[in-house]
């Protein structure tokens, strides 16, 4: 027999303190309307001082579990995503792990960056898919203030604070009709690694390092690979672009959003867009904005919602789920 993933339930979480663009604006050679005319963000959240990716994790996961209504000794599998972990090691998904009371399973990280959700959701897929564990969550979690350099405007800008959980439960092929995880595609293009980066790691230089970005040409492969990779998930299930109720997008910057729900055809209403409130969380931004959309009533049990990432790498991928 075989299994299926289920979206039972989401939530997420965002550190309190606010910093607007003028914030920024006060410290740095830089403007709110440079800002929003470029990337489309207004504002992100930044983590206080000892709040760590797991304390927001921990948040988040707490909501998606009330949210399916089951509690953390229900789980026996967290894929956790992120390139801000507490620490080089054990894995930040074994602190949520405990701090969830779940005993059993496995718990372990997961890392591709801005695309991270997407490949952590692919992988707790196939793990239900093979009966490898019955209730997983998904979670992207990260504290990117902790690696940019706040004296670079062309990318301390652009990122902020969060995290998104989701809670999956397999369920059996026959009788989940055509809800759950329908596919999930996952790219990467090592070649591509000096575009986007961070500079420091335990291995090289032993400390944290920081963001490097070259902006124009991450901007310019994004919307070439997301474009290829959309439509290659949709084919996937034999499904267009106008069977989607929604698109909900990595949020990096409101013109490559914009690039791919044209070329899908979408009216802006159809896409989930969080990035003026929150920026670019990097792994957490699609479960951060899931969270908003069915939290919201606009996602509801039936509708077709196609996800996309691209990040660090470079890695890219999709996910087609009828929630
Ligand atoms: N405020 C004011 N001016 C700025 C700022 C700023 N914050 N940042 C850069 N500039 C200046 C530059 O110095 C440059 O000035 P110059 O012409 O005098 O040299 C000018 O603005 C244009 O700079 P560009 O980098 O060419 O600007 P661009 O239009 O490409 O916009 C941006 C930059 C917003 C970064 C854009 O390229 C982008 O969004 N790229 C995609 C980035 C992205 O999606 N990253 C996330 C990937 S996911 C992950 O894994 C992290």
């Amino acid at each position: 027999m075989g299994f299926r993933s289920l979206v039972a339930g989401c939530g997420a979480y965002l550190p309190l303190r606010v910093m607007t663009n003028d914030d920024l604006a006060a410290r740095l050679d830089t403007s709110d309307e440079w800002i929003r005319q470029r990337t489309g963000i207004g504002e992100r959240r930044i983590a206080a001082p000892g709040e760590l990716t797991s304390d927001l994790a921990v948040a988040a996961a707490r909501r998606a579990l009330d949210d399916a209504g089951m509690s953390g000794s229900d789980l026996d599998l967290i894929v956790l995503a992120t390139a801000t972990p507490d620490h080089t090691f054990p894995a930040t998904a074994t602190k949520v792990q405990a701090r969830l009371g779940m005993t059993r399973g496995a718990a372990f990280d997961v890392q591709a960056v801005c695309s991270g959700f997407i490949f952590a959701l692919a992988v707790a897929d196939n793990a239900l898919r093979l009966g490898q564990a019955r209730t997983a969550l998904v979670i992207g979690a990260e504290t990117f203030s902790r690696i940019l350099d706040w004296q670079d405007r062309g990318t301390c800008v652009l990122f902020g604070d969060g995290a998104g959980a989701l809670v999956l439960n397999a369920a059996p092929d026959a009788g989940a009709g055509d809800r759950g995880v329908l596919a999930t595609r996952l790219h990467s293009d090592g070649r591509q690694h000096d575009i986007l980066y961070v500079d420091g790691g335990p291995s090289s230089t032993g400390t944290a390092g920081f963001l490097r970005m070259e902006g124009r040409e991450v901007f310019r492969q994004a919307v070439q690979h997301l474009a290829e990779v959309v439509d290659e998930v949709l084919a996937a299930n034999g499904y267009g672009a106008a069977d989607l109720d929604w698109l909900v997008p990595h949020q990096a910057n409101s013109r490559i959003i914009d690039a791919i729900g044209k070329r899908l055809g979408l009216p802006p209403e159809r896409i989930v867009s969080t990035i003026a409130r929150h920026a670019n969380t990097s792994a957490a931004s699609i479960p951060l904005a899931l969270a908003e959309a069915a939290g919201d009533g606009r996602i509801v049990p039936g509708d077709l919602v196609l996800l996309e990432a691209l990040g660090g790498g470079l890695s890219w991928g999709a996910a087609l789920v009828r929630w």
